[in-house]
């Protein structure tokens, strides 16, 4: 389905569903179709990046003319509020906000401060956080923690100027990202990850030096495996190196332990340094997909819903929210009811990456 399309979910389908999901849903739970709760709401809060990484935004096609989404049609804080408060209702437990580059939004604050105020239906605060390429962190950082966020995750590819910038596409110091993840570890936040997408023959010599800059810092890097997502960035296998090499890899120069199984929901799984002197993690959803837990729920900046970061959009939900329509939980339960993704495991069963149409990084937020 091209992803302009508007494919409108019938709203009341609780019917329809099996016995175990309705009985799940009596306790509380809303239920996907193959039984995944709903616990993470990714909210992307622009299109625009002041970066071009190449596995994201590449400059041959993220260029001047290219279309991004006009003022009107993005949506207010107060709609984004509106949704992600009826998210809550159903469960979710933690937002995420991301971009684009999620700190380009002007009064970021406001919109964190807001959604902090937010209670799960047992009365729990809901986890308000952030992924950014922290160009901008040093001077956001206190309002941000002022506003009530306590942890954040700094997109970092490389230490070294050269390699930085050509991962990056942009002119900016690496300096100003590191005095970003140093002003928020100062400022308390924690914990402090740090997300470096390695791309074999690209960066891979950086990952050494990143552990080794943050090791005894507090702070967590975490190495992506390269995915497919989006259609522009000129995907290859042979460019992912896999977690279990990267392991071994870092495991040499500095012994590692397992923490323990990939706790269930989360996208990492994580080793503890033997000396005691922090961790690190990996994210393999090309080797080691994760769709089975999957939990995560996706709104774009312009009202769309996605329920997977390879899926087709599955609802456009800017409608409802300004025509009024005070049955958000109602819409959000329905589209999560009928999802059934899992591209991830389904691309690593047939060996090759499916040949539709995939929609932007920039627009999903990762
Ligand atoms: P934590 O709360 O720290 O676990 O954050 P996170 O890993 O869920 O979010 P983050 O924005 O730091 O994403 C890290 C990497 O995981 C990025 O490359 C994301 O694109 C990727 N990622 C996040 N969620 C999913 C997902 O549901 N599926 C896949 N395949 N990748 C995901
Ligand atoms: N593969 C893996 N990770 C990616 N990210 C962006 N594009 C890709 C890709 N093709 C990461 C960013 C950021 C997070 C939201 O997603 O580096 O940390
Ligand atoms: Fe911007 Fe993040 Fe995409 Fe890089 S990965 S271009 S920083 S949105
Ligand atoms: Fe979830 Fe889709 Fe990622 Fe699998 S590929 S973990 S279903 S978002």
């Amino acid at each position: 389905m091209p992803l302009t399309a508007r494919r409108v979910i019938p709203i009341h389908v609780t019917a329809r569903l099996p016995v175990t999901v309705r009985s799940a849903l009596v306790e509380g739970k809303t239920l996907d179709g193959l039984g995944r709760p709903l616990r993470d709401l990714r909210i992307s809060l622009t299109d625009r990046c002041n970066f071009r990484c190449t596995y994201c935004m590449p400059k041959d096609v993220f260029n001047r003319d290219y279309q991004y989404l006009a003022r009107e049609q993005i949506l207010s804080f107060e709609e984004i509020e509106r949704l992600a408060s009826a998210a809550v209702s159903l469960g979710v437990e933690k937002i995420r906000l991301t971009g684009g580059e999620p700190l380009l939004r002007k009064g970021i604050e406001v919109l964190v401060g807001r959604l902090s105020q937010l209670r799960t239906p047992d009365g729990g605060p809901v986890d308000v956080t952030m992924t950014t390429n922290g160009s901008l962190l040093a001077r956001k950082a206190a309002a941000l923690r002022d506003a009530g966020m306590t942890r954040i995750t700094v997109s970092l590819d490389a230490l070294d100027q050269h390699t930085f910038s050509a991962m990056s596409g942009s002119d900016s110091k690496v300096e100003a990202v590191l005095d970003g993840i140093e002003t928020a570890r100062q400022l308390g936040f924690s914990p402090v990850k740090v997300n470096t997408v390695v791309r074999r023959g690209v960066n891979e010599d950086q990952i050494i030096p990143i552990v080794q800059r943050f090791k005894g810092t507090g702070v967590t890097p975490r190495f992506i495996e390269f995915m497919d997502v989006g259609s522009t960035n000129h995907w290859e296998l042979r460019e992912v190196i896999p977690s279990t090499e990267l392991v071994r890899r870092i495991g040499q120069v500095f012994p590692l332990a397992p923490s323990g199984a990939r706790p269930g929901r989360s996208t990492s799984r994580t080793f503890d340094f033997l000396d005691g002197s922090g961790r690190i993690g990996f994210i393999s959803s090309v080797t080691e997909p994760f769709c089975a837990d999957c939990s995560r729920l996706r709104l774009t900046a312009d009202g769309r819903l996605f329920t997977c970061l390879f899926g087709a959009e599955t609802l456009d939900v800017r409608a409802a929210l300004r025509n009024g329509d005070d049955d958000l939980a109602g819409i959000l339960r329905s589209v999560w009811h009928e999802r059934t993704d899992r591209y991830s495991e389904l691309r690593g069963e047939s060996g090759a990456p499916g040949t539709e149409r995939h929609a932007e990084m920039s627009l999903l937020g990762g």
